[in-house]
């Protein structure tokens, strides 16, 4: 077997009966969403019972999707994103014990592992500069990891996809493997992967909804990446970009 193919298969049952997940040891889960530092100021999001956006039909979004690597020079509003943000990570309902919570997105066990870091080029009252969002509390916080650095050319980091540098604001979405891991083990490659591709469906639909428009990449160098984000590669890894723009449709 290609060792590369061999991502794709799930462990086999004996790997699997082999294993003895945190969960089933007891531990106590991760948190579900990575804190901010304490006395970070928070920016507030559009909470999602005042959006008015997305009622475009489901049917028109679908036929209508496609890549868009064209972005006019226009500005997303602080509605726009909250939007695009609620409809890839935003948080329905959190359990009882605080544990695990609800989003707008399936995930392998609601493990949800991801983490959604922004660079904003323009969108209406924010300053541009790299930030994250926050689920639980719908809000943003600005990133001042060490070693991040927001002013690198994103396009550079993609192997120089110039389009990238062209967008209002860019989503990338990195992973936090101990999330899956705690409750699969050796069997959360797979899920976190696919997973995440239902993250960025979600975007792709909500981008055409409000006449703006995504491109998935996955084109990217992964130290490059990691570093832009000010993230280890390890605990936490960068997974997929998506530049969001108003589109230029024909
Ligand atoms: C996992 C994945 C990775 C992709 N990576 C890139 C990329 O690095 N650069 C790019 O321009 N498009 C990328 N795309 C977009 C595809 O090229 C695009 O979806 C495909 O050509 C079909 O076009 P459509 O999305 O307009 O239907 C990627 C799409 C997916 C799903």
């Amino acid at each position: 077997m290609d060792k590369n193919r061999r991502y794709l298969r799930n462990p086999s049952r004996e790997e699997l009966g082999a294993h003895t997940s945190d969960q089933q040891k007891g531990i106590t889960p991760p948190p579900f969403e990575k804190p901010a530092a304490p006395g970070a100021r928070l920016i507030p999001l559009v909470p999602a019972d005042r959006m008015e956006l997305g009622r475009m039909p489901l049917v028109d979004a679908i036929r209508d999707r496609e890549s868009r690597r064209e972005f006019v020079d226009e500005a997303l509003s602080l509605e726009e994103l909250s939007f695009l943000l609620w409809a890839t990570q935003g948080i329905r309902r959190v359990s009882p014990k605080g544990t695990w919570a609800m989003r707008n997105v399936p995930s392998g066990g609601c493990r949800h592992p991801f983490e959604t870091y922004l660079r904003v080029r323009r969108v209406a009252t924010l300053a541009p500069g790299l930030y994250r969002y926050l689920p639980v509390e719908h809000a943003l916080v600005a990133v001042d990891a060490p070693g991040a650095a927001p002013e690198v050319s994103l396009a550079e980091v993609c192997y120089g996809q110039e389009f990238v540098d062209t967008a209002a604001v860019s989503f990338v979405w990195t992973a936090i493997p101990y999330r899956t891991e705690w409750r699969y083990g050796p069997d959360s490659l797979k899920d976190i992967l696919l997973s995440c591709g239902h993250v960025c469906q979600n975007l792709y639909l909500a981008c055409e909804s409000i006449g703006a428009g995504t491109c998935a990449i996955v084109a990217y160098d992964q130290d490059e990446l990691d570093r832009f984000l000010g993230v280890d590669g390890e605990d936490e890894i960068s997974l997929y970009v998506a530049p969001v723009g108003k589109a230029a449709r024909p």
